[in-house]
């Protein structure tokens, strides 16, 4: 693990990894969520005696008690967590607003969905600036803060209007646009100056890290690229000198590979494919979003089935969806064209005894997660713009008998490791994917072997506590 030198580490995301809940006698008490950052994040925290700031779920005027929620949480880790307190309004306006009806679709090169409505701008710089007072509270001089994704953007450049001196660096977990989509934001200037303002930006990709050093050398106009050193490149403005590096984030391998073998996840694999009497599943898993290509890969599916008579009956599509940002018009809607999309495919192949397309609408536990991965003879990861996609790296370390096929969006930021061992498709090219699954279901055992081998050796080398390590030492240096 790195060393800090001296300082503890502050990090920031919009989430904290704990959420207040209701209790049945009218209480609250901390639920937790689990994901790939604070998974990451622990050790690094529980080493540095960090703190993690964040939104905790509840709102200014529900006046709950969370400090002491949280701080009773603290006395068992030696990390703390500190909430920031905010008002639905405002959280509305940045969150489902400006974060996810303007920054998440431009950022993922769909700017026919952008809002950009100033009311929702001026939200998020004021909430950025409440995250900023908030780690402002808890700063000690050697502190290393570290500033997670696109909806604290602004926070850094409010820690250093108000004096801060520490080192600090960010890091974007979804894409970033090339410059012309990025130049339709009216606020560009701001939000690329407000990137600069950390000693260290990093991405997932060489394409996303190119897209921003393309945006810093056409908006900001005394910025010089000083060149690139171990993969890390110099920015320098007149007043300021940044690093900008790629760090592709990842999960914690050895600990899906080994749940993946339990006892417990081997049942359940075994009844699933059971269940399925012989039919081979194409899995599709995924966040509601319409960055994820879901209707896209319905109607590939559709048409598979239409094209190739003799496969029905002999494969199904599981299609798991996530529910995510409902309250949000857009997700709502693809909601419905995904459920028509499902319906209208069932009506039509429907046989006795067997149904084409599997369709849930819910999270699932890690067990089933598992299993389905392992019961699963293809894994159709097709996002239409991805800043990595971690279902992917999830399929490979779970697929411990080495016998499944990944089938994999070129628009995904994971298709840089694992583009000579996934089947690559353009998810808009319907008859791509239909050729690309019908090899997929004919492909040699050996073959399949030798792929999975080779993205799991990649994923098992570059982990989720190797990017934490790489990105850490990039800052530190
Ligand atoms: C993406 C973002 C994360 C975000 C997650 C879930 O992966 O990069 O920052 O937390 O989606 O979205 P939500 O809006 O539910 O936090």
């Amino acid at each position: 693990m790195q060393d800090l030198k001296k300082g503890r580490l502050i990090i920031a995301s919009n989430r904290l990894p704990v959420v207040v809940k209701k209790t049945i006698d009218g209480g609250y008490k901390l639920g937790h969520t689990s994901g790939g950052l604070i998974t990451a994040m622990k050790p690094v925290l529980q080493k540095y005696s960090g703190i993690w700031v964040g939104w905790a779920g509840n709102y200014l005027e529900e006046n709950i008690a969370v400090d002491e929620l949280l701080r009773k949480e603290g006395e068992d880790l030696n990390y703390k967590y500190r909430s920031v307190d905010i008002s639905l309004k405002d959280y509305e306006l940045y969150y489902k607003g400006f974060s996810n009806e303007m920054l998440w679709p431009l950022f993922h090169n769909m700017s026919a969905y952008c809002k950009f409505e100033l009311i929702s701008y001026k939200a998020y710089q004021k909430i950025n600036r409440i995250f900023a007072h908030a780690i402002i509270d808890e700063l000690m001089e050697d502190d290393f803060i570290w500033i997670h994704d696109y909806h604290l953007i602004n926070t850094g450049k409010d820690l250093r209007k108000n004096g801060v001196k520490n080192k600090m660096a960010f890091f974007l977990h979804i894409p970033f646009p090339p410059l012309e989509t990025f130049n339709r934001m009216p606020w560009r200037l701001n939000v690329a100056k407000a990137l600069l303002s950390y000693d260290l930006i990093g991405f997932h990709t060489e394409l996303d890290k190119k897209n921003f050093l393309e945006v810093v050398k056409s908006l900001i106009g005394d910025a010089v690229i000083d060149g690139t050193e171990l993969d890390i490149t110099t920015v320098i403005t007149k007043k300021s000198k940044h690093k900008v590096g790629v760090f592709p984030i990842s999960i914690d391998y050895d600990k899906f590979s080994t749940q993946a073998r339990s006892e417990e996840v081997s049942k359940i694999t075994n009844d699933i494919k059971k269940g399925y009497s012989g039919q081979k599943i194409i899995l599709g898993i995924d966040r509601l979003d319409y960055s994820k290509g879901i209707p896209q890969r319905l109607k590939a599916y559709r048409a598979l089935l239409s094209k190739n008579p003799k496969l029905r009956t002999k494969i199904k599509l599981v299609q798991i969806m996530v529910p995510s940002r409902e309250d949000i018009e857009k997700y709502s809607e693809l909601k419905s064209e995904i459920e028509e999309l499902v319906g209208e495919i069932n009506g039509k192949f429907s046989q006795l005894g067997w149904i084409p397309v599997q369709y849930s609408y819910h999270s699932l536990s890690r067990t089933e997660l598992l299993a389905y991965y392992r019961a699963s003879e293809i894994a159709l990861v097709t996002p239409l713009k991805d800043g990595m996609n971690l279902i992917a790296k999830e399929y490979c370390a779970a697929n411990i008998d080495k016998d499944g096929v990944l089938i994999l969006s070129e628009f995904a930021g994971v298709k840089y490791q694992f583009k000579d061992d996934a089947l690559i498709v353009n998810p808009y090219d319907e008859e791509s994917v239909i050729s690309t699954i019908k090899k997929a279901l004919s492909m040699e055992p050996q073959d399949k072997q030798q792929r999975m081998e080779n993205m799991q050796n990649n994923v098992k080398k570059f982990d989720v506590y190797w990017w934490v390590d790489a990105f850490l030492k990039a800052a530190k240096g």
